[in-house]
């Protein structure tokens, strides 16, 4: 089973982590292949917390080598700290990791625009995470972004960072009436970290299509989620790259034949962060609840999370576009004690009844929620292992969502252990 990749399939912080993080001892290699710092990636191992926000998560499981993919945009401040950090707690993952030579960089004007723009737009504004994130895809589409081989050539980082300034500061200082940045200043950071990155710069589509031929197993964790990409999410409120399961193809260069299993990460529930419509959002009581019992505060930037319950047509959408081949349905363990538990089956849009996403974002934005309400459950889960041990009702939430959505689920997160899971259908090997 060589080439597996886990997607976010509503609009992030599904769990992805705690997944990759528990296939990761059967793979070969963990690779990050789009997004950058703007992902929170939590996982728990005993009493140890780890918040990953660049490194994949499977760097926890030793064996696998980790991956930095060409779609990733990377802030080598945050990528360093991250590896000082894990080998301050006894893992060395500098020594092994990869980077792509066509990745891009984030530097401080990309943070600054990120932020500044933010604040222009005021009530517009798209809540982003301010890691400068959407700045650096921008440049990379406009052409005048650095990548991670620029590093290797000073010289040529120099005309870069220059003629990426001329632009910048006209904007930072004309329009957003902030300071100019220096090249010197740009440069300096960036040339900092060249000698660390030097010896993990690599051709990542050879290396990760080797490793194919030779039958090794490539685990490609996905950041952000369906409902965030550029192309298929909420445009204009989503991330400024691929997240979908094709973004394994394009930010790693793996052809699409050589994916065999696109595994979807659904919450039990939904949750958002950040701007944009989300039609089934409890802005009550209720949706207060949930997020206290599923401590849905961001893992990036501590924000609290919007929450609703489990809207099928959200998953249903990224089951077909991600061609998913099996879903796990994450914190279950959450809805214990919630009777009856509603999900989104369908959308009123202005009278009318769509048990699919619909095709503009006006109708979304006009969508209200259409309830098929589910019998609880009382019994604690967390202990469970088998889908046998689940309570009848919680068995029967989770075949209803199956059917909903038309997607097998293959694995169950009962709380956020490592071993907090039941595994219906292997998901490796
Ligand atoms: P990611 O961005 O998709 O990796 O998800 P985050 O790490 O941002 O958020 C998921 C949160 O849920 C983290 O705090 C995890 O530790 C936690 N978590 C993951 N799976 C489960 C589960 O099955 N049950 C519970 N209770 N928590 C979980
Ligand atoms: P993980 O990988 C949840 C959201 C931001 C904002 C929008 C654009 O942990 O699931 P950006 O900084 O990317 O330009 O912000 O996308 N966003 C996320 N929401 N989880 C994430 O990552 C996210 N990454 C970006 O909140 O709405
Ligand atoms: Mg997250």
């Amino acid at each position: 089973m060589p080439g597996i990749v886990i997607v976010g399939t509503q609009w992030g912080d599904e769990g992805k982590g705690k997944a990759t993080d528990q296939l990761g001892d059967a793979a070969d290699y963990v690779v990050r292949y789009s997004g950058g710092n703007n992902a929170g990636h939590t996982v728990v191992v005993g009493r140890e917390h780890y918040a990953l926000h660049l490194l994949p998560s499977g760097v926890l499981s030793q064996r696998a080598v980790p991956v930095l993919g060409n779609g990733v945009v990377i802030d080598l401040d945050v990528l360093f700290q991250e590896i000082d950090a894990l080998a301050a707690r006894g893992l060395a993952v500098g020594d092994k990791l990869l980077v792509s030579a066509n990745a891009h960089l984030i530097t401080v004007y990309h943070q600054r625009l990120d932020k500044v723009t933010e604040r222009f737009l005021g009530r517009r504004r798209l809540g982003t995470t301010g890691r400068g994130v959407g700045p650096a895809y921008a440049d990379k589409a406009s052409r005048v972004g650095l990548r991670v081989q620029d590093l290797l050539d000073p010289s040529i980082l120099r005309q870069k960072v220059e003629a990426a300034l001329e632009q910048k500061n006209q904007l930072l200082v004309k329009v957003y009436n902030r300071p100019a940045v220096s090249a010197d200043e740009v440069c300096d950071r960036l040339l900092a970290h060249a000698e660390r990155v030097r010896p993990m710069t690599a051709d990542v589509s050879r290396v990760l299509n080797r490793a194919l031929d030779e039958g090794r197993t490539v685990l490609f964790e996905g950041a952000q989620a369906h409902h965030l990409d550029v192309d298929f999410g909420t445009y204009p409120y989503v991330t400024s790259s691929n997240p979908i399961a094709a973004g394994a193809c394009t930010g790693t260069g793996v052809g699409p034949t050589r994916l065999d299993r696109v595994v979807g990460i659904a919450k039990a529930y939904t949750t958002r962060v950040g701007e944009g419509p989300f039609p089934g959002e409890l802005t009550d009581d209720v949706g207060q609840r949930l997020r206290q019992g599923g401590g849905e505060f961001g893992t990036t930037t501590g924000r609290p999370r919007r929450c609703g319950w489990f809207d099928a047509l959200v998953v249903e959408q990224a089951g077909r576009v991600n061609a998913l081949t099996d879903l796990f349905l994450t914190k279950l363990d959450v809805l214990t004690g919630w009777d009856p538990i509603p999900v989104v089956v369908a959308y009123d849009v202005d009278g009318e009844r769509h048990e699919t996403m619909p095709m503009t974002q006006t109708e979304l934005h006009h969508a209200r929620p259409v309830y098929q309400y589910l019998d609880g459950w009382g019994e604690d889960i967390s202990a469970a292992r088998r889908f046998q041990d689940l309570p009848r009702n919680c068995q029967a939430y989770v075949r209803r969502l199956e059917e909903l959505v038309g997607v097998r689920v293959s694995g169950i997160g009962v709380g956020p252990e490592r071993d907090q899971t039941i595994m219906l259908h292997p998901l490796m090997g």
